[in-house]
C-alpha cells in the first residue's frame, strides 16, 4: 500500500527545500487548509437550508444562518487571523481591504486575496462550487498595516496560489511555483491526501468551456473560434462556476473562455480573486491563460481590487489556436471604432 502524505506533511517537506524559509508561507497554507475542511463541512450540509434554516433566518439552535459565501468568507479570515502569518486579506465579498493586525508583536510579510466561495449560485442545486486563494508578498514597510499596493500586485508576483474544489469529492490544489499538487480531502480521517502529484495539463484537450447562451454578444472573432471548436466535435462543458470548470480543463486538456460581451464589456470575470490565482496554477502545470486581447493575464497591470478581466485559459495548444483565431479574424481598429458607433 502507498503511504499516505497529507497537506500538512507535504506543506512541511516543502519548507524544507527553502534552506531560509521561516514558516511563514508554511503557515498560511496550513490555515487555508483548515479553513477548507470547515467550509466542505457547511456545503456538505447545504441541502439541508430548509431543515435547519435559510440565510438571514434563525436555524433550530437558533443561531442566525448565513449565506454560503460569506460563511466562507469569514471562516477564512477567522482562519488567517488566528495565527497570526498574514498581514491583510482581500475577498471578492468586500469592497475594500482588511489589515490583520500582528499577533504577539510579530508583522507578517504576507496578503491573502481570495474568492471564498466560487459558483456559488450553484450551491442551491448541489453543484460543484470552489475557493480560489492567492498570497502575495507584502511590499509595503513591514513595520506598518498593509497598503492597497500590497494586493495590486501583478499575478506574475504570486508567491502561492491554489483552490478547493467541493465537489463529488473535495479537493485542493495548490502551487508554490514549482509545480501544481492535488490533495483529496478523506472524510474518514479529515485529512487532505496527497492525490495527485505533479499536475501536468495536456497539450489540447476534448472540452470547450464558454457560457454559449451570450454567443450572439461576443465579437466576430472569438464567434469565429467557438465554431471551429464546435467544428472539431470538441464538447462542450459549462458548470458555470469557473473553478470547477477550469478543474477539468487542468486535468483533461480544453480551454475555458470568459470574453467580452455587450454587458460586460471589459470582462466578468475578477482578476485579483479569480484570474490571477487560476493563471498561475495553469501556467505552472504547463497550460497559457490570456485575455481576449491577447495579453498574458499574469502581467496585466492591477489598477483596482475588482477588476474584471476577459480570459481564454487551459490547454497551451488550444489557447495559441484561440490567439491565431483573434489575430486572422480581428476587424481592424478603425472598423471597430465605427461599428461602435
Ligand atoms: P461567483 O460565484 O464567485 O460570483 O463567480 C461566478 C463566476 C464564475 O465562477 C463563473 O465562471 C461565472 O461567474 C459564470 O458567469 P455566467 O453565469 O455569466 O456564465
Ligand atoms: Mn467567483
Ligand atoms: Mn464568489
Amino acid at each position: 500500500m502507498n503511504r499516505i502524505v497529507t497537506l500538512d506533511e507535504f506543506i512541511i517537506r516543502r519548507q524544507m527545500d527553502f534552506p531560509f524559509a521561516s514558516g511563514e508561507l508554511t503557515g498560511l497554507l496550513r490555515d487555508i487548509g483548515v479553513a477548507a475542511k470547515i467550509v466542505n463541512r457547511e456545503v456538505n450540509k447545504a441541502g439541508l437550508v430548509n431543515i435547519l434554516g435559510v440565510a438571514g433566518s434563525e436555524n433550530a439552535s437558533g443561531e442566525t444562518v448565513q449565506k454560503l459565501d460569506l460563511y466562507a468568507n469569514d471562516k477564512l479570515i477567522e482562519c488567517l487571523k488566528n495565527s497570526g502569518e498574514c498581514c491583510g486579506v482581500a475577498s471578492e465579498e468586500f469592497e475594500d481591504y482588511i489589515p490583520i493586525p500582528g499577533v504577539s508583536s510579530k508583522t507578517s510579510k504576507y496578503v491573502v486575496v481570495f474568492d471564498p466561495l466560487d459558483g456559488s449560485s450553484n450551491i442551491d442545486v448541489n453543484v460543484s462550487v470552489g475557493t480560489i486563494f492567492g498570497i502575495y508578498r507584502r511590499v509595503s514597510d513591514p513595520e506598518g498595516p498593509c497598503k492597497l499596493a500590497d494586493f495590486l500586485q501583478p499575478g506574475t508576483q504570486l508567491v502561492a496560489a491554489g483552490y478547493v474544489l467541493y465537489g463529488t469529492s473535495t479537493l485542493l490544489v495548490y502551487t508554490t511555483g514549482r509545480g501544481v499538487n492535488g490533495f483529496t480531502l478523506d472524510p474518514s480521517i479529515g485529512e487532505f491526501c496527497l492525490s495527485h502529484r505533479d499536475i501536468q495539463i495536456p497539450d489540447r484537450g476534448n472540452y470547450y468551456s464558454v457560457n454559449q447562451g451570450y454567443y450572439l454578444k461576443f465579437d466576430l472573432e472569438m464567434r469565429r473560434y467557438i465554431d471551429h471548436c464546435s467544428d472539431l466535435n470538441l464538447q462542450l462543458r459549462y458548470i458555470g462556476s469557473m473553478v470547477s470548470d477550469v478543474h477539468r480543463i487542468l486535468f483533461q486538456g480544453g480551454i475555458f473562455l470568459y470574453p467580452n460581451t455587450r454587458k460586460y464589456p471589459q470582462g466578468k470575470l475578477r482578476l485579483v480573486y479569480e484570474c490571477n490565482p487560476l493563471s498561475f496554477i495553469v501556467e505552472q502545470a504547463g497550460g497559457k491563460a490570456i485575455t481576449a486581447q491577447l495579453e498574458r493575464i499574469l502581467e496585466l497591470p492591477v489598477k483596482h481590487l475588482h477588476e474584471r478581466v476577459t480570459i481564454a485559459i487551459g490547454s497551451p495548444g488550444m489557447v495559441d489556436e484561440m490567439k491565431d483565431f483573434v489575430e486572422r479574424y480581428s476587424a481592424p481598429p478603425m472598423y471597430k471604432h465605427a461599428e461602435a458607433g
